[in-house]
């Protein structure tokens, strides 16, 4: 039985390979994407999205969010992912266009009308936040919430402490860790390094020669350069898809366990780190039942420590060949 999805997502360049991966996966069924101010603007985020949605020929709608963090004013990824998301490839203005409804009423009414539904926030949780604050009674209804995001025990992207989905909205990313949400972390740092494609893996996918591949590629032409700058890593960095593979396949996580997650939102210093407990995965060897062992505190978030790295790579490929 196909899974139903609902995608939460500031659609720049790899977030809209996350996108064809849900939309091209038999394993499950996308009902709405709904788009958030992050990486650019929620307009153009709207675009991209639209693009991506005609790109795979699939009947899945799109609705506009947040233009800004609850109360942060918005900051954009501009020199990561190109001026218009998607690497400035001058890609033909999409055809169709966005749905009416705001995407917080969306999220809201898709989650009623459809229990069980996993969601997966692939940018700022702005929209997020305010779902579950208009309606608390959704919570219980969300089968998974798999959030790109966050920096598990280790450095930001932005910041030393703090990876972008998280930083650029804290606020909301407060609120829904402590939402009560089944929640997965799926934090940057397991999207660097080996997790990246590396020159010979891209080589692989230009060689698919399919439209999706040539668009993966070109559409993350500024990405590639601005991580190598940003980071030092070499290689291509996918964190959206990434955090895509572990939605459809939950084996491709290998190891996780459930950890009292905190976000930091007053300091200017560590805005958006995302405090793990960590000193829970000690007590999971005693099976102690205190999982958190500094604060004590329920853990409020399962966090992915490991993946399967060439498992996601074959998931991201499956997507792409003719
Ligand atoms: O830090 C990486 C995350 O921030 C990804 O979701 C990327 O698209 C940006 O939103
Ligand atoms: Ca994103």
């Amino acid at each position: 039985m196909t899974r139903k999805l609902l995608i939460d997502t500031d659609t720049a360049s790899d977030d809209a390979v996350a996108l064809i991966m849900a939309l091209r996966r038999p394993e499950v069924d996308v009902v709405a994407i709904t788009v958030v101010s992050g990486n650019v603007s929620v307009d153009q985020g709207v675009r991209n999205a639209l693009y991506t949605v005609e790109l795979c020929d699939a009947d899945v709608p799109v609705y506009r969010g947040e233009a800004k963090p609850l109360r942060r004013e918005a900051a954009f990824a501009h020199f990561f992912h190109g001026n218009d998301g998607l690497g400035d490839q001058n890609y033909s203005p999409p055809t169709r266009t966005a749905g009416d409804a705001h995407a917080v009423d969306v999220l809201i009414e898709t989650v009623r009308a459809n229990p069980g539904i996993e969601l997966v926030t692939l940018g700022p949780l702005t929209n997020v936040a305010l779902a579950v604050q208009q309606a608390p009674d959704i919570v219980p209804m969300v089968g998974r919430c798999i959030v790109m995001g966050g920096a598990a025990c280790t450095v930001g992207n932005v910041t030393p402490a703090a990876e972008f989905n998280i930083w650029v909205d804290p606020d909301a990313a407060r609120t829904v860790f402590h939402a009560g949400l089944p929640l997965e972390m799926v934090g940057w740092e397991l999207c660097r390094l080996e997790a990246n494609l590396t020159t010979a893996e891209m080589e692989t996918v230009r060689s698919f020669d399919t439209p999706l591949a040539h668009f993966t590629l070109d559409c993350n032409t500024v990405a590639l350069e601005a991580n190598r700058r940003q980071s030092g890593d070499p290689g291509l960095a996918l964190p959206d898809p990434v955090a895509m593979a572990v939605t459809i396949d939950p084996t491709i996580c290998t190891r996780k366990s459930p950890h009292y997650t905190d976000v930091e939102t007053q300091s200017e210093l560590t805005r958006g780190m995302t405090v793990v407990d960590a000193l829970g995965i000690a007590a999971d060897e005693r099976n102690d039942a205190v999982w958190s062992h500094i604060t004590a505190r329920e853990p409020n978030a399962t966090i992915c420590w490991e993946i399967d790295i060439p498992a996601w790579k074959e998931l991201l490929y499956s997507v792409l060949r003719p």
